[in-house]
Formats: structure tokens, sequence, C-alpha cells
């Protein structure tokens, strides 16, 4: 599995590389590099995670959001999805112990509070995500609306953290025994034959891709 970001996909790094578990397909494994390894980064190294904790993870259906609900209950934690009514679904397949369609509720209007949140994809207000924050609670702002990255970035003060992610071999390492211990697995909405490259793009640009869209040969 390569960290293969466009930058790196005419040139491989040997520090971003490991080899496929064996149990898995190569589609499989060409969906993990890039969001796996940003939902472990935004979770293990800017969320400081402990087990037991509440996590919510906005965008949970996304190529992000869907494995960072893995990885985060892979941590012990405690873990609310927030994604439309469609995925609600496949959150809880997906292991979620709690799901919030955002169509019918505001996870911030509940009177839940979250030691971590994740902000995979949406446009939600800073000041709502520290709103349903602990005390001590962190939001990591992966992705969403460039409102919402650049305001997290410049706003977002000591409780909020925003990632540009670097895969790295010690990253891809953990990843690849979850993997292989089936504890993750990559969420393929569809995989896409290199001659039909335009599509792929153009469905993942219309924004509902349920996990990742994979280009195969
Ligand atoms: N920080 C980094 O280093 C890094 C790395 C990779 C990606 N990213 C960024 O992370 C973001 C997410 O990437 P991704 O691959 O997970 O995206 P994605 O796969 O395109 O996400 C699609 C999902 O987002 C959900 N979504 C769309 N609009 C939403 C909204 N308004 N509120 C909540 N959820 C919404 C959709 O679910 P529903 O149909 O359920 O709404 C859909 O399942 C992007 O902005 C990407 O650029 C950042």
């Amino acid at each position: 599995m390569a960290g293969a970001g466009l930058r790196n996909m005419c040139q491989l790094k040997k520090n971003a590389l490991v080899t496929k578990p064996t149990n898995i397909t190569f589609e499989a494994a060409a969906a993990v590099p890039m969001s796996a390894v940003t939902a472990l980064q935004a979770i293990q190294d800017k969320g400081q995670i402990q087990s037991n904790q509440k996590v919510l993870i906005h965008g949970a259906s996304g190529g992000v959001g869907s494995w960072a609900v893995q990885i985060g209950k892979s941590f012990g934690a405690h873990v609310t999805a927030v994604c439309s009514t469609r995925n609600v679904e496949m959150a809880r397949v997906l292991g979620a112990d709690e799901v919030i369609d955002y169509r019918k509720e505001d996870f911030s209007k509940n009177g839940k509070r979250y030691d971590l949140i994740i902000g995979a994809n949406g446009d939600v207000p800073l000041a709502k995500y520290k709103s349903a924050l602990t005390a001590n609670g962190i939001y990591v702002c992966t992705g969403g609306s460039m409102k919402q990255i650049f305001g997290s970035m410049i706003f977002g003060g000591k409780q909020a953290r925003s990632l540009t992610s670097a895969p790295n071999k010690k990253d891809l390492l953990f990843l690849q025994a979850l993997l292989a211990n089936g504890k993750i697995k990559s969420v393929i909405d569809k995989i896409y034959p290199l001659h039909e490259l335009a599509d792929a793009f153009r469905y993942f640009e219309a924004g509902k891709v349920k996990g990742k869209v994979v280009i195969s040969h």
C-alpha cells in the first residue's frame, strides 16, 4: 500500500510504502493510504484519543469519515457518527455506537458533549463544534468547505486543530495490522476502470460518495 497523494503518484517514497495485507484486494488496498492515514492522524496524533472517550465524526460516510468511525472504535472510543439519512445504516454497520442524521437533528443541540470531534466534511460553524466539546475536548478539522478549513486554522484557538495529513510507514503499518485482523475495512462505493477516469471524478465531485471511489486497470 503506498501513501500516494497526487504528488506521490509518480514517485513512490520508500518511507511511505508497506505491503498489502494478504486478506484484502488491491482495490481495497488502494482505498487506504490517503483517507485512512488522515483519519488515523486526526484521531491519534491531533486528537490524542483515549479509550472510552466520546468521539463525534462529522461527515462519517465519506472517504475520511468511514475510516474515522472504524479507527475510533478500534481505540475503544464511544463513536457517534453524523451523516445524512441514506447513510445511517452504513454508519451503524461500520460500528458507530450512535448515529445522528444531520437532516433531522442538530448534534450541537441535544445536550451531549464530546471529548473529540473530527470534522471530515460539511460547513459547520466553528462555534457550533466548540459548543459540543467537553471542557478539555478537542476539535480536529480534516476537511469540509474552504471556509471551514481556513476558519479552523486561523480562529481555532487551543481547542481546535487542523490537519494536513502525510502518509508515513509507521501509520501505514498500524493500519496494515488493523486490516489484517479484520478490525477495519475499506468501504468502496464504486470501482471505475482507468478509461472512465473522468466519470469517476464527476461522480466524486457530486459529493455523495459512500466511502471511496477506486480506479482500477
Ligand atoms: N486534511 C487532510 O490532509 C485531508 C486528506 C484527505 C481529504 N481531506 C479533505 O477531507 C474532506 C472529506 O474528504 P472525503 O474523502 O471524506 O470526502 P468525500 O468522500 O467526498 O465525502 C463525501 C461524503 O461527505 C458527506 N457530506 C457531503 N456534504 C456534507 C455536509 N454538508 N455535511 C456532512 N457531510 C457531508 C456525504 O455524506 P452524506 O450524503 O451522508 O451527507 C458523503 O458521503 C474533503 O474536504 C477533503 O478535501 C483532507
